[in-house]
């Protein structure tokens, strides 16, 4: 078997709290993990769960108190694997007198291209994130989602093998949400390996090969989302052909909006679809697609780590 890209072996995190009389709190518990190369593992769990200190400690900007981190078969913190790595931290901040394109070229430098490289990289790069247009203002004037994607772009200048990303989607509207999702899509495509944190369970739907759940410093489940225990909620039924008064008519308006002609209509857990179907079919609809609802990452890791047996 091929070393993986990257290997957690019962890594554990102790910071010290409290100013007079220290005590050490544990972020990371023992966790042991293997990402494959060419991955696109979702590292998934609530605030508080560990996932920024996983990073750090992968980026060694801190230091375990137990276990160990590696990246590309070296230990964390190997000046030639760190070469081979982009890393987006969690509240990205640069210098905001440069411009976006000024930064990337900066950065281009670091990694030993010539500036002509380095600019050309940086286009590349801005026009990747959805940047172009803006590569030239002053990054002070960027928002928070502009700012979140010149942090995606500075992660990919040395065009990385391993890309880690803490909470990428956090500061973008929906439709950034789905550019960042599509991006991280095609850094797969391509063949690297991606790490990214998240603690919303539907960043990492139809775009991972695999999720680690964490919660209060737990590895408590990785797989893949389909065949993780998450509860069904209720469902969301989009049908064609049916008017809105054909669904008012079966009581469901107050959970129904209208998208393109079509009815989406969100059924609780105690309205199961083969209740509803045959009613609408009555009305001349046609089911154009039926999904289920899961609980939240929050409900499910309490659900998990509530039950009888399990050390919290
Ligand atoms: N520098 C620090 N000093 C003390 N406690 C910290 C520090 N950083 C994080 N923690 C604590 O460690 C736990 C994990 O934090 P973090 O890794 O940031 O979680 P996440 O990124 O999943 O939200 C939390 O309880 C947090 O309060
Ligand atoms: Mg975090």
């Amino acid at each position: 078997m091929s070393t993986p890209a990257i290997t957690l072996d019962g890594l554990t995190k102790d910071y010290a709290v409290g100013f007079w009389r220290p005590r050490p709190h544990r972020a990371l518990d023992q966790v042991s993990l293997e990402v494959a190369t060419g991955e696109v593992l979702g590292y998934l769990g609530p605030n508080g769960a560990g996932k920024t200190t996983t990073l750090k400690l992968l980026m060694q900007l801190i230091y375990p108190t137990a276990g160990t981190a590696e990246i590309l078969g070296c230990p964390a913190g190997d000046v030639d694997a760190s070469l081979r790595l982009g890393y987006l931290p969690e509240l990205p901040y640069f210098y905001d007198n440069l411009s976006a394109e000024e930064l990337l070229i900066y950065f281009g430098g670091l990694f030993g291209l010539s500036t002509a490289d380095a600019r050309e990289r940086a286009t590349t790069l801005l026009d990747r994130v959805g940047l172009g247009a803006a590569r030239h203002q002053r990054l002070r004037r960027y928002s928070k989602g502009m700012l979140q994607r010149v942090g995606i772009a500075q992660a990919l200048v040395n065009d990385p093998e391993v890309v880690f990303l803490d909470e990428p989607m956090s500061g973008l509207d929906p439709v950034g949400r789905r550019d960042m999702r599509e991006l991280i899509r095609q850094l797969g495509a391509e063949g690297r390996t991606v790490f990214f944190s998240s603690h919303i369970l539907s960043d990492a739907e139809a775009l991972c090969s695999r999720v680690a759940i964490m919660a209060r410093g737990k590895l408590i489940a990785t797989g893949r989302i389909a065949d993780l225990a998450f509860e069904v909620r209720g469902w969301e039924l989009v049908v064609s052909g049916a008017s809105a008064d054909d669904v008012r008519a079966l009581g469901l308006e107050e959970s129904t909006r209208e998208v393109d002609g079509r009815q989406v209509i969100e059924l609780a857990i105690d309205q199961p679809p083969d209740r509803i179907l045959p009613e609408l079919a009555r009305h001349g609809a046609q089911v154009v697609s039926l999904t289920p609802r899961h609980e939240s990452l929050e409900d499910y890791f309490m659900r998990v780590v509530s039950q009888p047996g399990e050390a919290s």
